[in-house]
C-alpha cells in the first residue's frame, strides 16, 4: 500500500489537526465537523494529484484554451456517522462523484476490546472500472474499512481504491496494509502510536461521531 502521511509536512493542516485534538476546542462541534471538512478537502487536494489527467480544449470570451482535467470516474464511499462531515470535504473538491454509504457499527461482545463490525445499511453505484475513495475519519483497527469494502464487493471491481482517514493507528494502517493489495493508497492527515484498551486511538481526539453530532445512547 502506497502511504501519504500528510504530518511528514507543515503546512494549515497542522492548525486544523490540532483545534481537533484540543479537547476545549473541540466542545465546539460545528468547528470539529468543518474542521473534519476542511480536512478532506486537503485529502481531497493531495489525491487528486494521483488521478488520470487529459487535456481538454475550454472556450474563454476571448479564445480557446488547453487544460488538463481528470478523467477518473469517482464514487466516495463513508461509514454513517462520523464520516459525514469527511464526505463532505471529499465531494467539496469532488463535486461530480458518485456516493455510496455504508452503516457500520462496533458490536461489543463479553469486552470492551473484543468487538464485531456489524453491516447495516449499504447504498452504493456500480464500482466497475470507477475509482474508489473509502472514507472512514478515524482508522483505528481498520475493522470497518475493510468490512466496508468486504460489503462492497457484489457492486463491481474498481479500477483503483484510495483510502482517506483523518487519524490512524499504527495498528490500523499495518492492517489495511495487509488486507489491499500494493497499489491501494493511503491518503492520512497523522499516524498515532497506539489504541486504548477499547479500541480507541491514542492520543487520538476521542469518540470523532459524539464529538460531529453528539453523544448516543450505547446498544
Ligand atoms: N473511532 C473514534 O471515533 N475514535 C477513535 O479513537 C477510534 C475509533
Amino acid at each position: 500500500m502506497q502511504i501519504h502521511n500528510l504530518s511528514k509536512e507543515n503546512t494549515i493542516l497542522n492548525v486544523f489537526m490540532s483545534e481537533l485534538r484540543d479537547k476545549t476546542i473541540q466542545t465546539d462541534n460545528m468547528r470539529f465537523r468543518r474542521n473534519i471538512e476542511r480536512i478532506g478537502e486537503i485529502l481531497a487536494y493531495e489525491l487528486s494529484k494521483s488521478l488520470h489527467f487529459k487535456a481538454k480544449t475550454v472556450e474563454t470570451p476571448l479564445a480557446t484554451t488547453e487544460i488538463s482535467l481528470p478523467e477518473n470516474e469517482i464514487v466516495i464511499c463513508s461509514i454513517l456517522r462520523a464520516g459525514i462531515p469527511l464526505h463532505n470535504g471529499l465531494l467539496n473538491y469532488f463535486d461530480a462523484a458518485e456516493n455510496a454509504f455504508i452503516s457500520a457499527y462496533r458490536h461489543h461482545k463479553s469486552t470492551p476490546e473484543n468487538f464485531e463490525i456489524i453491516v447495516e445499511y449499504l447504498a452504493c453505484p456500480s464500482l466497475e472500472n470507477k475509482t474508489l475513495i473509502l472514507a472512514d475519519p478515524m482508522l483505528a483497527t481498520g475493522q470497518s474499512m475493510m468490512a466496508t469494502y468486504e460489503a462492497l464487493k457484489p457492486f463491481g471491481t474498481p479500477k483503483e481504491i484510495h483510502l482517506v482517514s483523518v487519524i490512524g493507528a499504527e495498528q490500523g494502517v499495518e492492517n489495511v496494509s495487509k488486507h489491499f493489495n500494493a497499489d491501494t493508497h493511503l491518503w492520512i492527515s497523522t499516524i498515532d502510536e497506539k489504541l486504548n484498551e477499547k479500541g480507541y486511538i491514542v492520543p487520538g481526539l476521542g469518540d470523532a461521531g459524539d464529538l460531529c453530532f453528539g453523544q448516543k445512547l450505547q446498544q
